[in-house]
């Protein structure tokens, strides 16, 4: 399974942003990772369509947005005409999470679901062949910057484990506190979709990229 890079722009300098996304994606980086926070189903609010339109112009790499909103369902198709290439919806977001992912597929999209690190990862046992990737949140959703936690490395070895036994190539991503030091054991516990915010776009965002893709493509998925 291919190892990407996905760099959230909530790191980056919304002032010089279509820039910003054009140095990470030529640097390297496999999916533009985007963020779209509502203030309730996180505390935080960040941005939404007009922005994504604008820089659906600055480059052609898949946009992976993660709808950090509740009920997502009532934006899928605003979201998809807008230039989504991929919709993340959390399944403690959802109340018919099902129904949500039908309808992402319906819009010829890639649907993925998300767990907080709260939430077990038998929560997905139901809906994992309906998914073409699961998000396990490394950190709890709402910021940028914030430190990785533990408790959710053993949840990718749970979930690289539950694909493997129903023989299903599934994408797994993390999302939250990653850097040279979590990089590898995330990836050794069988995660393959990288986001990373800060890591890539605080300091010298080609460097940066380079970095994390050399840790990919050393290090090994333990499965
Ligand atoms: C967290 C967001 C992340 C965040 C990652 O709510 O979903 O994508 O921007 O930022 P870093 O990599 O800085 O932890
Ligand atoms: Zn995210």
């Amino acid at each position: 399974m291919m190892n990407l890079l996905a760099p959230s722009i909530l790191a980056a300098d919304f002032s010089r942003l279509g820039e910003q996304i054009q140095t990470a994606a030529q640097a390297g980086a496999d999916y533009i990772h985007i963020d779209v926070m509502d203030g309730m189903f996180v505390p935080s609010i960040s941005f939404g369509m007009p922005l994504i339109s604008s820089i659906r112009k600055v480059t052609d790499k898949k946009f992976d947005v993660h709808l950090m909103v509740e009920e997502p369902g009532r934006y899928v198709e605003e979201f998809a005409r807008c230039g989504a290439d991929m919709i993340t919806v959390h399944a403690e977001a959802c109340r018919h999470l099902d129904r949500v992912l039908h309808q992402i597929h319906d819009q010829g999209l890639k649907a993925a679901v998300a767990i907080n690190p709260a939430t077990p990862v038998s929560m997905l046992e139901c809906v994992l062949d309906e998914v073409d990737m699961v998000l396990i949140m490394t950190v709890n959703p709402g910021f940028g910057g914030q430190k990785f936690i533990e408790s959710t490395l053993c949840k990718i070895r749970q979930l690289r484990n539950m694909a493997q036994a129903r023989g299903k190539t599934l994408d797994i991503q993390v999302d939250g506190g990653i850097n040279e030091e979590t990089l590898p054991r995330v990836l050794e516990a069988g995660a393959n979709v990288i986001v990373a915010g800060s890591a890539v776009f605080k300091g010298d965002i080609v460097a940066n990229v380079r970095k994390l893709k050399n840790v990919m493509e050393t290090v090994t998925c333990g499965h």
